[in-house]
């Protein structure tokens, strides 16, 4: 597992990358300049800490969503979760790869909730980019993210409940 800082600036990496992860490079930095363009919509007046993300579905097409905050500062929303839920709105199940972006350096990984909202959308070999506020990333498969974790298929499929009265 490497958890070292890339840069996106470096092809000869992104294409080792891209490699690894089974993407292309232009699906990268699509990934790259979508979640960092999405830090311009977050809604953040109370923490000022800008979270954008960028998904990529199966049949290629990007979601992008950013964090939402409220005066009840629980209530508010991380930008991984306003994107999936976008996209599964929209009807996409399956994802190939997920981007999170952020203005400090080192990268901001997904939060704890964040990480288990993804698990019930992405295989655990999905790659997770990081990126920092100069376009440097980490990144990792989400089962590094979260290890031993617990997921839809531990569940009894939901035909096979017995009906409630
Ligand atoms: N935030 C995200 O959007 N994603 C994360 O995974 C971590 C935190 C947001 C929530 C809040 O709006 C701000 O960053 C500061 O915590």
């Amino acid at each position: 597992m490497s958890t070292s800082i890339l840069s996106s600036a470096d092809e000869a990496t992104i294409s080792k990358v891209c490699e690894t992860y089974s993407l292309k490079p232009t699906q990268f930095h699509a990934l790259h300049s979508r979640s960092a363009a999405a830090k311009a919509t977050a809604y953040c007046p109370y923490s000022r800490f800008r979270v954008g993300c960028s998904i990529l579905t199966e049949n290629d097409q990007h979601i992008d969503g950013a964090n939402v905050e409220n005066a009840a500062y629980p209530v508010g929303t991380c930008a991984e979760r306003v994107a999936f839920g976008k996209a599964v709105t929209e009807g996409h199940r399956k994802f190939k790869a997920v981007a999170v972006a952020t203005d400090i350096s080192p990268p901001a990984s997904p939060c704890g909730m964040c990480r288990q909202f993804i698990r019930e959308f992405c295989e655990l070999q999905t790659p997770i980019f990081m990126f920092d506020k100069d376009g440097n990333f980490v990144v990792m498969r989400l089962e590094q993210l979260l290890p031993l974790s617990f997921g839809p298929e531990a569940l009894p499929p939901p035909g096979s409940l017995p009906a409630r009265g």
